[in-house]
């Protein structure tokens, strides 16, 4: 089997990071890290991915004149390791529309929210306040539009009486963990068409129970 080149582009922490290599490294994983690369030289996701013998590579965007110097040195980069799969990983930096298309159904993104709500920063606090009971975390190829694109997989959580924005945070990055793994395994198996802007799985489909959350006193 030939397993699909990835690169996994960081600025931070790099759990949903961690998350990606550990799967990758079942036996049978159809997609392999080739690269990891972080917009801030400090994110410790770097030293992580180093540490376990990943080329971990810094594009300080600071260095960079404009977002197109920017992107062009790190779509040299991503040529340069044969990359054949982006997987954006807490990466924040908005990508324009000429590097979102040249990776266009090849570069996919985590957002942790049920996408298309609450798109952008913030999501939990405002889930919140906006009264939501179910929340989540989607991933999606990317478009030029932020937090949007067809929508590979979701996983949604019940908020909880005293639910605060770290709570629910820290609930939905474990599902974050779950979901990138899978929507990653899919597409690098080729078993994801997009029609019409809606992805296709060539496999079964999963009937599931739904997810019932009654407002409960004092949900915050
Ligand atoms: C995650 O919540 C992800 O959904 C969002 O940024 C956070 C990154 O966390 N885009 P980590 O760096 O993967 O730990």
């Amino acid at each position: 089997m030939m397993k699909k080149r990835t690169a996994i582009l960081i600025s931070g922490r790099g759990s949903n990071m961690q998350a990606l290599v550990t799967a990758m490294q079942e036996p049978g994983f159809p997609a392999e890290p080739c690269v990891v690369i972080s917009n801030r030289p400090e994110a410790l996701g770097l030293s992580w991915a180093a540490e376990r013998g990943i080329p971990a590579i810094a594009i300080d965007h600071r260095q960079f004149a404009n977002r197109m110097a920017f992107e062009a040195r790190l779509h040299q980069t991503l040529l340069d390791h044969n990359v054949e799969l982006i997987c954006l990983a807490g990466f924040m930096r908005l990508l324009t529309g000429g590097f979102v298309d040249r990776w266009r159904d090849r570069l996919m993104n985590i957002h942790p929210s049920l996408l298309p709500a609450f798109p952008g920063l913030d999501t939990h606090q405002r889930a919140l306040d906006a009264g939501a009971l179910i929340v989540g975390c989607s991933v999606h190829f990317v478009r030029t539009e932020m937090d949007s694109g067809p929508i590979l997989a979701q996983a949604a959580i019940g908020v909880l009486p005293g639910d605060t924005a770290e709570t629910l945070a820290a609930r939905v990055l474990e599902a974050e963990h779950q979901i990138y793994p899978l929507a990653l395994r899919l597409v690098a198996s080729g078993a994801v068409r997009i029609d019409n802007e809606s992805v296709l799985f060539d496999a079964p489909v999963v009937v599931d129970k739904p997810l019932v959350v009654p407002r409960l006193a004092a949900t915050h």
